[in-house]
């Protein structure tokens, strides 16, 4: 993990910063210098969590914003907050993730594990690209899990309303974050903008606590012990937000600071393209074709009929 390049006069955004390995990102690269903003969903808990990363890293310049980022308007809100704060941005760290062992529904109707880990990412980056963009060299970094192995997407049951499990929900989920990193890839092929993700390993945070399965629960003090501590579980997120090594490295999995094969369904470009096309609709976005259907759209010559679906939808890549 060495040549990790100095942060000084980057802006960085870690969402779920108050806790965990979001907390730890956010302290590891504050100590590199950056101006690091974080996330969480109370003020109060959020300001004590920035006290501490500017205590830890010895940097002031650690901002907060609040946001359930479960919620799309909330996402919306966050993000016109960050562009209308951060005139660069020049890494955003996807962190916020959670399991839930029973189903639970969000403020827009979805299941909540879909919604938070891969539709609020989803969002929030499209929502910030341009800035990214206009940043560049910048980076998405997205943390996944090594769970994603045994993820499958079910197009015809993404809210797992005919059967739900906590640790199905979850791994599609990651693998979800997958599969957006890749696609995100393809599309920012060129901008300077690069897309990476990661396992961040078995790490002791609260992750989980709200709705824990109950044979983890009965097994949690017994592994806790042998889990890595928060420092250690950002690690990888960190190497990669801030690294030299990886500063033109896109599309790629990482796990324990080296890139690995992910889970082959992640590989997919037609489900990846589809997993896009589906996540835009969910979050009233228009998805810009890939430069693949613009192809087969411009030879068959005429309109794919994936025009704004709403006088507020936004054009994302
Ligand atoms: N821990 C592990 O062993 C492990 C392994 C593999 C992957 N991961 C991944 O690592 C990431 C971080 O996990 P962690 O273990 O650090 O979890 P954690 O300790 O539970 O921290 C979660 C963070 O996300 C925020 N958050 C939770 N729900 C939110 C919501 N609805 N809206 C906005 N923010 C929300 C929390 O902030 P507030 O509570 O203050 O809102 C907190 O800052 C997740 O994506 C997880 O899937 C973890």
């Amino acid at each position: 993990m060495a040549d990790i390049a100095l942060m000084t006069g980057k802006n960085v955004l870690v969402t779920g910063g108050t806790a965990g390995i979001g907390k730890a990102t956010a302290v590891g690269l504050a100590a590199l210098g950056a101006r690091v903003a974080i996330t969480g969903r109370d003020r109060i808990r959020a300001e004590a969590a920035a006290a501490d990363i500017r205590a830890a890293s010895g940097n002031p310049a650690v901002d907060v914003f609040t946001a359930d980022m479960s919620a799309q308007a909330e996402v919306r809100r966050l993000a016109g907050e960050v562009l209308d704060a951060y005139p660069r941005l020049d890494v955003l760290v996807n962190n916020v993730g959670g399991f839930w062992a029973h189903r639970h529904i969000t403020a827009d109707g979805l299941e909540r594990t879909f919604a938070l880990n891969h539709l609020g990412p989803f969002l929030l980056t499209n929502l910030l690209l341009d800035r990214l963009k206009a940043s560049a060299p910048a980076r998405v970094v997205t943390v996944s899990s090594g769970a994603h192995a045994a993820g499958r997407i079910d197009f015809d049951d993404l809210q797992g309303s005919t059967t739900y499990s906590g640790q199905r929900a979850y791994s599609a989920s990651k693998l979800a974050n997958v599969m957006f990193t890749y696609e995100l890839a393809r599309r920012l092929d060129g901008t300077g903008v690069t897309a990476t993700v990661l396992h961040p390993g078995v790490v002791r945070t609260n992750f989980g606590a709200d709705d824990q399965a109950g044979l983890i629960k009965a097994m949690l003090p017994l592994v806790r012990p042998f889990m890595k501590t928060p420092a250690a579980g950002a690690a990888t997120p960190i190497y990669l937000a801030s690294s030299a090594q990886v500063e033109r490295v896109t599309g790629q999995y990482f796990a324990n600071g080296k890139p690995k094969t992910s889970n082959k369904v992640a590989y997919d470009t037609t489900a990846a393209a589809q997993l896009w096309k589906v996540s835009a609709a969910l979050v009233g976005l228009t998805a810009v074709p890939t430069p693949a259907e613009r192809t087969t759209s411009d030879t068959r010559g005429h309109d794919d009929g994936d025009g704004p679906k709403t006088s507020t939808a936004r054009s994302i890549r």
